[in-house]
């Protein structure tokens, strides 16, 4: 097994630009403490001169590498032998044209796209890269890999170790709002699963903490090689539109680490000759956890081409430790005050000329319910992306003849808890902040009498 000796780890900040071989497991810079990236000596690396040579690859879909929608991009991401790749069938995932629901949000037929990661094996958009990382820490001969989740990175890790029996896995979760989906992934794929008195912002804390002292792999995206595989979602979403860029690519935000992989996949396609034009990225907060939206907008924090102070920020993140500031929103898979991936996220709004709104709780769940109103539905967090979609319209910044990308992030049961009580429960709604709940369908209860039964149908239309 080995790893490319044209590719290296690099620190992000360009002021130190400390390089590293591949073969080091690190998640900061050892010399300045930013985060790295993996890069690649393109110019002595087999570069194909189109994207639609990637189309051979359909024909190859016996080659469990090539049928993955990961490593079927392999020369993008050639960081370690195609035979090593670590491979659970990952990225088979659909981009589905929305006429429809576009309509609902004011635009026409055919500019508007959701791209449904919640297709992969665990469920959300993680399996993309979660392959890389575990790719990486077979290669290492790791034993044990760890990490901190609200809840799909540690059914991605889970599912994994339990299926290719590459690692053992170890996942940290906070003690609040987990959908429970997402945690009985954990229990039942039997990872060791650390159930921690704090939220998710504690756990990755800890997590950090615990990894380099028992020598355990952090798969966190703090790890670089998870990010070389969520690149590929954003290939995907090429492949489908027959390799024409859209106008907006529109996600959710967290940790950051998907906006920060589809700006560097952007960033690397334009610079290769491979795309010619790169598509904007606005990344939607939830309202209850939207430092990136508070940083980007009122405190004007821009990558500046690595001008940015991480040390800016971090003043930024001990004030809000000390005043006890904690994330509050149904949306549990965002629900994050100190998202790792700043810095990065906020070199790709540079690369991507992009934006980022921030959205309530009832505007997600509203969005959510309108997504499977008229598709394969969502779980809460990628309702945020629609929602934002509505906002950039309504600001006119997204226009008529946009075309435009939602992705969403992961599978409508993961969160079953939460969709029952928009549809259900007043009270529930009551103690979540929702007025309304618009697209609420609640069951109609009847008698069991087959009159009453026809009745109710006959009423319901
Ligand atoms: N959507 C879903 C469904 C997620 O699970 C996450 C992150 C995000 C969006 C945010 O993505 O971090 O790339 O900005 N979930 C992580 C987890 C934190 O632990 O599963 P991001």
């Amino acid at each position: 097994m080995s790893l490319n000796s044209e590719s290296f780890q690099k620190c992000i900040w360009p002021a130190c630009g400390a390089t590293f071989d591949l073969a080091q497991t690190l998640v900061a810079c050892p010399n300045c403490g930013n985060l790295l990236d993996i890069c690649y000596d393109w110019d002595h690396l087999p570069v194909p001169k189109n994207l639609d040579y990637f189309e051979q690859f359909w024909s190859q879909r016996r080659n469990p590498q090539r049928f993955s929608g990961v490593w079927r991009f392999h020369e993008l991401l050639p960081f370690a032998d195609l035979e090593d790749c670590l491979t659970i069938g990952e990225g088979q995932t659909s981009l589905q044209q929305a006429d429809r629901l576009a309509a609902e949000v004011g635009l026409p037929p055919g500019n508007l796209m959701l791209q449904y990661e919640g297709f992969n094996p665990s469920g959300s958009f993680k399996d993309n890269g979660m392959a890389a990382a575990l790719t990486h820490a077979s290669i290492q001969g790791a034993e044990f890999a760890a990490c901190a989740s609200t809840g799909n990175t540690s059914a991605s890790l889970a599912m994994f170790a339990a299926v290719t029996g590459a690692v053992k896995a170890i996942v940290f979760v906070g003690s609040g709002k987990i959908a429970y989906g997402k945690l009985s992934q954990a229990l039942d794929y039997g990872a060791c699963t650390i159930q921690i008195d704090g939220d998710f912002d504690d756990a990755m804390q800890r997590v950090r903490q615990v990894c380099p002292e028992l020598g355990i792999y952090l798969v966190n995206s703090v790890n670089p090689f998870r990010l070389e595989g969520q690149k590929t979602i954003m290939l995907r979403v090429l492949e489908s539109l027959q390799w024409q860029p859209p106008d907006w690519i529109v996600v959710p935000g967290g940790n950051l680490g998907n906006s920060s992989s589809f700006g560097k996949i952007f960033g690397e396609l334009k610079m290769l000759g491979l795309i010619d034009r790169i598509p904007r990225i606005a990344v939607i907060n939830a309202e209850g956890a939207s430092t990136l939206n508070h940083l980007y907008n009122q405190k004007n924090f821009r990558w500046q081409q690595g001008q940015f102070s991480t040390t800016k920020a971090q003043d930024y993140f001990d004030v809000m430790r000390k005043s006890n500031a904690t994330a509050n929103t149904v949306a549990s898979a965002i629900e994050i005050n100190f998202p790792v991936n700043l810095a990065k996220c906020l070199r790709a709004l540079e690369i991507t000329d992009g934006v980022v709104r921030d959205v309530t709780d009832e505007e997600i769940l509203d969005h959510k319910a309108m997504i499977a109103r008229h598709g394969f539905g969502c779980e809460p967090a990628s309702g945020a992306s629609l929602a934002g979609v509505r906002r950039l319209r309504e600001e006119g910044l997204i226009s008529d003849s946009d075309r435009v990308v939602c992705i969403l992030t992961g599978h409508v049961l993961k969160d079953p808890n939460v969709t029952v009580g928009y549809h259900t429960d007043q009270a529930w709604r009551e103690e979540q902040g929702i007025r309304q709940a618009t697209f609420a369908n609640p069951p109609v209860t009847v008698p069991n009498e087959l009159e009453q039964i026809i009745a109710a149908i006959n009423q319901s239309h």
